[in-house]
């Protein structure tokens, strides 16, 4: 099994969203830079949602502008048609979509039902064929809902099924809300794996109970070597009541590359990209060994 594991940091799209303070387009460009400078090379770098829904995602066109031309792999989320058309005038390659594994979350997301942004999403996968944009398919509330609680498994392999045999190409399985344990990550994550196999496959993992860490592992060894992380732990999806950050990346980098995974990404640049997002946003946790890597990465 593969030993180099890809990291998605969504700290731009995810982590951002949610801030007190809207960050403008260039500072966003900024945050990026200095990821890509760490050696990452996937990352969720705005949306095309409504802007009263989410204020601080506006002008994301902008950042897509600013980035022409950089290596890198860029994604951006879309919620409906019109998000879709948006961020392919804006030169999109790489759109993620959502699905849900409940109504109540589809409801409180995207003011939908699950049936009816599914619909969304089989359009929005035909037009992406035709203009030869890749979709991922990422799957809220994976393991548990803040409004209808658990979700089963076969729901969301059903789900999982139907995307890939239409063209997905991935689908990213998020505990949206950080409310998964690793047990439950395991069995779920096995018996994805066993069906469709490790590379059409992706975990996302927010840090409300402190188990993004154990998640993360639980996933790992099920053979699932694709995760998305945000840079200082920002975060926190403003429709799900309570949900914190992400998993930190700067955690995930340093517990892959302690047990022998390659990530292709720079510690200390990354910590240098972790120091820019708390200088920017001035309220990101920082990774939950911050003060260890500090100390370590100086030398003292
Ligand atoms: N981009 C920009 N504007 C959009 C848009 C998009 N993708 N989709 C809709 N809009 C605009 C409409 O044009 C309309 O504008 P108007 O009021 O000036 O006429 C307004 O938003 C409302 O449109 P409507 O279709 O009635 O949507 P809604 O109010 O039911 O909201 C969503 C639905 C999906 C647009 C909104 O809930 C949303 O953007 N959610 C994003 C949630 C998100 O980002 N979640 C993060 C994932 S965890
Ligand atoms: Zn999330």
């Amino acid at each position: 099994m593969s030993n180099a594991v890809t990291i998605n940091d969504v700290g731009p799209r995810d982590g951002l969203q949610n801030q007190p303070v809207s960050l403008s387009p260039e500072k966003r460009v900024e945050l990026i830079k200095a990821l890509l400078k760490s050696g990452m090379d996937h990352i969720e770098v705005g949306s095309f949602v409504s802007p009263k829904a989410v204020p601080a995602m506006i002008e994301t066109d902008r950042v897509l502008a600013a980035l022409d031309g950089q290596p890198g792999d860029f994604s951006v989320l879309v919620p409906n048609m019109k998000g879709y058309e948006l961020a392919r005038a804006a030169g999109a390659r790489c759109v993620v979509m959502v699905l849900y594994g409940t109504d109540g979350m589809a409801r409180a997301n995207v003011n939908m039902s699950r049936a009816e942004a599914e619909q969304v999403m089989v359009q929005i996968l035909q037009r992406a064929a035709a203009d030869g944009l890749r979709v991922l398919a990422t799957i809220a509330v994976s393991w548990e809902c803040p409004f209808d609680g658990l979700v089963a498994a076969d729901t969301v392999a059903d789900i999982s099924r139907r995307f890939l045999d239409l063209g997905a190409a991935q689908v990213v399985l998020a505990d949206s809300i950080g409310a998964a344990n690793p047990q439950q990550v395991r069995a779920l994550s096995t018996m994805l794996v066993n069906e469709f196999g490790a590379e059409r496959l992706a975990c996302h993992f927010h840090d409300t109970r402190a188990m993004g860490l154990a998640n993360v592992f639980a996933a790992l060894e099920s053979g699932i070597r694709s995760f998305d992380s945000s840079i200082g732990g920002l975060g926190g999806c403003p429709f799900a009541p309570g949900a914190s950050g992400n998993v930190a990346t700067e955690d995930v980098v340093m517990m892959l590359e302690q047990m022998g995974y390659d990530t292709g990404i720079d510690l200390q640049e990354l910590m240098n990209a972790s120091q820019l997002a708390a200088t920017l946003t001035t309220n990101a946790p920082g990774g939950r060994a911050k003060a260890w890597l500090d100390r370590h990465l100086s030398g003292k």
